[in-house]
């Protein structure tokens, strides 16, 4: 049988569909975010604090065996508001604009505490038209993070879900007056 029509092997079938978004262990993804975002510098610099918390999830976006983007989110108050932060969030250089970092963004959203509406995270300067594209605004100055180079905070804000009302709901019945 020619190589070109040997069955594909659960292997290379699941290589060929759409990459997968899938919750995982930090160190499914720490080498991506490593070599993206860390590149030249130790392993460890690509470890967080927090990144074994109960809480962090973290998330990839999954072709077979390789890691194609990734990105983490940490259960981090902002100025004193329950919040997450998203850290490390990175996309394979050669998949880059292929609309991977938004489908993780989107899934985030579905493991998320939905009643925690605030996300923030440290921008760099380079990203942040990523994060303007999924409705995230800056909410600082440019500042320096030593191992990552001028970043911005930016914060995206769920809008409020609305909170039903007693006498509006189908077939209530309304309060006393
Ligand atoms: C920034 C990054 C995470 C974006 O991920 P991605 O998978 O390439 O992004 P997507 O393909 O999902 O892009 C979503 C949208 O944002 C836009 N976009 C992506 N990166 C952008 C950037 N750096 N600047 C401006 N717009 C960008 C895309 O064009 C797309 O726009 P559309 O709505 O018109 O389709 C990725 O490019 C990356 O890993 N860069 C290097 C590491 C990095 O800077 N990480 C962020 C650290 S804060």
């Amino acid at each position: 049988m020619s190589a070109s029509r040997r069955p594909a092997t659960a292997k290379n079938a699941d290589d060929a569909r759409e990459p997968l978004i899938q919750q995982v262990a930090v160190g499914i993804i720490l080498p991506l975010r490593h070599a993206v975002l860390r590149a030249g510098l130790p392993l460890e610099s690509a470890c967080f604090p927090g990144d074994q918390l109960a809480s962090t999830i973290h998330l990839a976006a999954r072709a077979g065996d390789q890691v194609l983007a990734c990105a983490t989110y940490l259960a981090s108050p902002y100025d004193g508001e329950p919040a997450y932060q998203l850290r490390g969030m990175a996309t394979a250089p050669a998949v880059q604009g292929t609309g991977l970092g938004r489908r993780l963004l989107i899934h985030a959203e579905g493991l998320l505490d939905a009643a925690i509406g605030l996300r923030w995270c440290n921008a760099r300067l380079t990203a942040i038209g990523f994060y303007a594209r999924l409705g995230w605004t800056v909410a600082s100055d440019v500042f320096d993070i030593p191992t990552a180079g001028p970043h911005r905070r930016m914060i995206r804000r769920l809008a409020a879900q609305p909170t039903p009302q007693p006498d509006s709901a189908p077939g209530g019945i309304a309060p006393p007056r």
